[in-house]
């Protein structure tokens, strides 16, 4: 595997194998095992976007491997001042073992693979946040003991976690529904590829129908990064498009709950519910840096 762009590049065996070893790494950090499998390694991070956890993640995930990370804000680089991408890929290819990407367009991040000769990693687009999905479905794993024949429900955006979940849900034996308003359905190329998957894949309009029997609930914010001018508009396209309790009691009994983060309580989500699935919620968190560790071995080494 040289690059991770998006879900949808990733066969199922790429993604079971990414879990496996995320698994393994984590196993082995708990127990003091080191692991510098990417000594004399460095990776570039660069950021056109803000973040906690993504930023965190890497950065320790590659000192704990031996590597070396190198945080680029956009602000700081030429990028920002408007460089073509095509030429930061040709220069930083020559300086770096990898870069990961956090931005707007895709369409960037699939030009920096195309255009430069190092591994690139998808840190977020608007389109997709495959590192999250790889952590999300390595927490639902841990906790389900199995993947396959559960059923996600996820409510809310249709933005780039609906979009990277459908397609890691499917991959990986889940079915998954999805609960959106009007006008703010997944991507036509996400649809396109849910439709193999026959009523594995299920789009409705009220969360109520999406929820039963979920054996995972999941949801992201209403006002995505890059989306802050449009709050007030999406507050109320997304009245209620909330995980609640009487929602949760829709689900099976034992249902996770899951959340990228950050969280808006009160919105998307109650505080009673987000309290009662923080260890599920918090794991996932933590689940980002074993995965990471993961996809950097895969790619980079
Ligand atoms: N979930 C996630 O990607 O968090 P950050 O925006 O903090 O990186
Ligand atoms: N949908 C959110 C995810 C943040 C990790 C965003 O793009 O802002």
């Amino acid at each position: 595997m040289k690059n991770l762009l998006k879900m949808l590049d990733l066969s199922t065996g790429e993604i079971i194998d990414i879990l496996n070893l995320a698994d393994q790494l984590k196993y082995e950090q708990k127990h003091g095992i080191a692991h510098k499998l990417l000594a004399g390694k460095t990776l570039g991070l660069i950021f056109e976007k803000a973040s906690t956890r993504t930023r965190v993640s890497f950065e320790v995930g590659m000192y704990q491997l031996g590597g070396q990370p190198l945080f680029l804000s956009s602000r700081d680089m030429q990028i920002g001042r408007g460089e073509p991408v095509q030429d930061t890929a040709r220069v930083l290819s020559r300086y770096l073992d990898g870069i990961m990407i956090r931005t707007f367009e895709q369409k960037e991040v699939e030009d920096l693979a195309k255009y430069g000769s190092i591994p690139i990693i998808n840190g977020l687009t608007d389109f997709c946040h495959p590192c999250q999905i790889l952590a999300d479905l390595m927490t639902i794993r841990e906790f389900k003991g199995k993947l396959s024949g559960l059923k996600m429900s996820f409510i809310g955006d249709g933005n780039n976690m609906m979009n990277s979940l459908i397609v890691g849900a499917l991959k990986t034996g889940m079915s998954i529904s999805v609960a959106c308003p009007e006008g703010y359905e997944p991507d036509t190329q996400v649809l396109d590829f849910a439709k193999e998957y026959g009523d594995k894949f299920g789009m409705f309009r009220t969360p109520k129908e999406a929820v039963v029997d979920a054996d995972v609930v999941i949801t992201d914010v209403w006002a995505s990064m890059g989306q802050e001018g449009e709050a007030e508009k999406r507050r109320k396209a997304f009245e209620g498009y909330q995980v609640n309790s009487e929602l949760m009691a829709l689900a099976k009994p034992d249902a996770m709950v899951q959340h990228c983060l950050p969280a808006h309580r009160g919105e998307e989500i109650t505080e009673d519910v987000f309290e009662a699935h923080a260890a599920e919620i918090f794991e996932e968190a933590e689940n980002r840096l074993h995965a990471q560790k993961a996809v950097m071995v895969k790619c980079l080494s």
